[in-house]
């Protein structure tokens, strides 16, 4: 799907900037595709991810700008947030922990 050019000008090319603002045709966007062929590494994929954003946030003291202020969404095939201004602090306590680990 994702290397046909009906639907993904160069697919060929790589360019992670081609799916911003799209309004997809229906079931070209599959993540991990679909059907015999769907991606096997999916669910352990997902639990990287989840692990990943763990340790990012760990390290990490982020708080809202503004807590008042409207979430603005954008919804289209799926919903995404359009602005969300957010302080970013480092954790130094957590950092340093973070190295210590097995050692
Ligand atoms: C964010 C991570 C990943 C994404 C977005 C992704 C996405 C995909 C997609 C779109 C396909 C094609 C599915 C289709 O043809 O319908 C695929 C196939 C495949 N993926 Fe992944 N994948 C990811 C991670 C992984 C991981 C971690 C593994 C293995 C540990 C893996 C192993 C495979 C294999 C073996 C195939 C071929 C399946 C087949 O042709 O029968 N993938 N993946």
């Amino acid at each position: 799907m994702y290397l046909n050019p009906k639907y993904y000008k160069n697919p060929h090319e790589f360019n992670p900037d081609r799916f911003i603002g799209i309004e997809p045709q229906k079931n070209t966007l599959l993540m991990f595709g679909g059907g015999m062929r769907m991606c096997p590494g999916k669910k352990f994929a997902l639990t990287e991810i989840r692990c990943l954003i763990t340790l990012i946030f760990r390290s990490l003291d982020v708080s809202l700008v503004d807590a008042n202020a409207s979430v603005k969404l954008i919804s289209t095939f799926m919903s995404a947030c359009a602005e969300l201004m957010v302080k970013i602090n480092q954790r130094e306590e957590q950092v340093a922990s973070l190295f210590k680990l097995g050692g």
